[in-house]
């Protein structure tokens, strides 16, 4: 933890392969960020205990308590990025719409990982839909978020070939080993053109 470092908050709803690859990067010497603290909306995210197992200050705010208000929820981790004194927040595999709330609370300082190269393919779905239109090639993009769902400007992509015989599945092996490189380059060069 050196003095000065960015501090990133990520947001996390499931397994969380993609905030490890961003806390492993953490650990180098010359990483301009700093991983302050992993919130799941899902207080069974096996990402939780990964997070904690580094080191990590990870905890759960519950989506469900807050029922249809959508915003109130944001407000509760807006609350806890800003008391783990984060400066960008991560979306990785995080499953929930946001509201104008939370985009406007980070606008500029909130980025996403999606598997597809956008404009291609926002939302669910995306290897299936990639291999069923006979793509030569998919990949995953991180994006600074907006209101529009994955429609934010993309600052950087990674290509995979779509080989025969591929199925969502081993497309999607394919496409996470490069979303596990691409974060924290990306992150690391947003949080380097802010200094
Ligand atoms: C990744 O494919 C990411 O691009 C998408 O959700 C998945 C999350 O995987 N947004 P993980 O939780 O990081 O393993």
């Amino acid at each position: 933890m050196t003095a000065g470092r960015a501090r990133v908050g990520i947001l996390i709803s499931g397994a969380g392969s993609n905030m490890e690859a961003l806390i492993a990067a953490a650990t180098a010497k010359d990483c301009p960020y700093e991983v302050a603290c992993v919130i799941s909306n899902r207080p069974d995210a096996a990402g939780l205990a990964r997070a904690k197992a580094l080191g990590v200050p990870a905890l759960a705010i519950d989506h469900k308590p807050f029922g249809p208000d959508r915003e109130a929820h944001e407000r509760a981790l807006d609350a806890a990025l800003r008391r783990h004194g984060c400066d960008h927040v991560a979306l990785a595999g995080y499953m929930r719409l946001l509201t104008p709330f939370l985009v406007e609370a980070w606008a500029g300082r909130m980025l996403n990982i999606h598997p597809s190269l956008l404009p291609l393919y926002p939302g669910l779905d995306t290897h299936r839909r990639a291999i069923e239109a006979g793509d030569a090639e998919a990949g995953c993009s991180v994006h600074l978020v907006t209101a529009g769902v994955d429609e934010g400007p993309v600052l950087a992509q990674a290509r995979v070939p779509i080989l025969a015989g591929d199925t969502p599945e081993s497309l999607a092996a394919r496409v996470l080993a490069e979303e596990h490189r691409l974060y924290p380059r990306a992150l690391s060069e947003r949080v380097r053109a802010g200094d």
